[in-house]
């Protein structure tokens, strides 16, 4: 799996430097290697609002932290390519009028890997636009990533919206630890459509996103 994930690295890094002369380094988040720079942190029973072509970060009394201007999506979460980082992955579109109200799915924490190399897991389940381009996902995670973790297996979601990465802190779980990701509908108002991603039974992992796109390409996956 490093391997894999080096040989990006070392593909994407002479066109960075070809672009900025200063050194640029990436952290992993699900889908590919992102700038530390639009990784962010949401707090715990914070929330994210849609306003316009920008995000704001909600702390739990609905005060705006920061906000962050989307820009277009990113090709790297368009693309599905494997060995670009994603292992697998299947997915169903939403044709119907009504939408997608309660995608939940429930999966074991497996065993911890046998060899310890600085390698980096994701496996979850999404909703996403029909243009692709952004998701929702609860997230189990095995190793680092951007958002933290280590050599252990640890849960959070993530919101990817172009190239703004916003996620919960991960919390960790143990091997044989039943899980249930869930990413639920909860408000539509006008085109603007609500949703929650959690596991249902870990506490710190509520992802809220307001008045978003609505969100009609349900996935499972499993990348690097
Ligand atoms: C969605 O499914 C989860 C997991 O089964 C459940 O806990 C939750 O109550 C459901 N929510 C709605 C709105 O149906
Ligand atoms: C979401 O958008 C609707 C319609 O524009 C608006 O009435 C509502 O206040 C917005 N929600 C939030 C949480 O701001």
């Amino acid at each position: 799996m490093r391997s894999v994930f080096t040989l990006i690295i070392s593909v994407l890094l002479p066109l960075a430097v070809l672009a900025a002369p200063r050194e640029t380094t990436t952290v992993l988040a699900p889908g590919g290697p992102r700038s530390p720079d639009d990784i962010h942190l949401v707090p715990d029973s914070g929330s994210l609002l849609h306003v316009g072509d920008a995000v704001h970060i909600l702390d739990d009394n609905g005060n705006t932290i920061k906000h962050i201007t989307l820009e277009a999506p990113s090709p790297l979460l368009e693309s599905r390519a494997l060995k670009t980082g994603w292992i697998t992955y299947a997915s169903w579109f939403n044709q119907n009028a009504s939408p997608i109200k309660n995608y939940t799915a429930s999966w074991t924490v497996p065993p911890v890997p046998k060899t310890e190399h600085g390698q980096t897991v994701f496996l979850f389940t999404a909703i996403e636009p029909g243009a692709g381009g952004w998701i929702l996902q609860p997230v189990l995670q095995y190793g680092p990533s951007s958002a933290g973790g280590g050599p252990y297996w640890s849960v959070s979601s993530w919101y990817l919206a172009g190239k703004s990465v916003f996620h919960t802190a991960p919390v960790r779980v143990s091997a044989g630890k039943s899980l249930t990701g869930a990413m639920t509908l909860t408000g539509v108002s006008g085109a603007k459509y609500s949703y929650k991603s959690r596991f249902t039974n870990v506490d710190g992992t509520t992802l809220t996103v307001n008045n978003a796109t609505q969100l009609v390409l349900k996935e499972e996956g499993e990348n690097q």
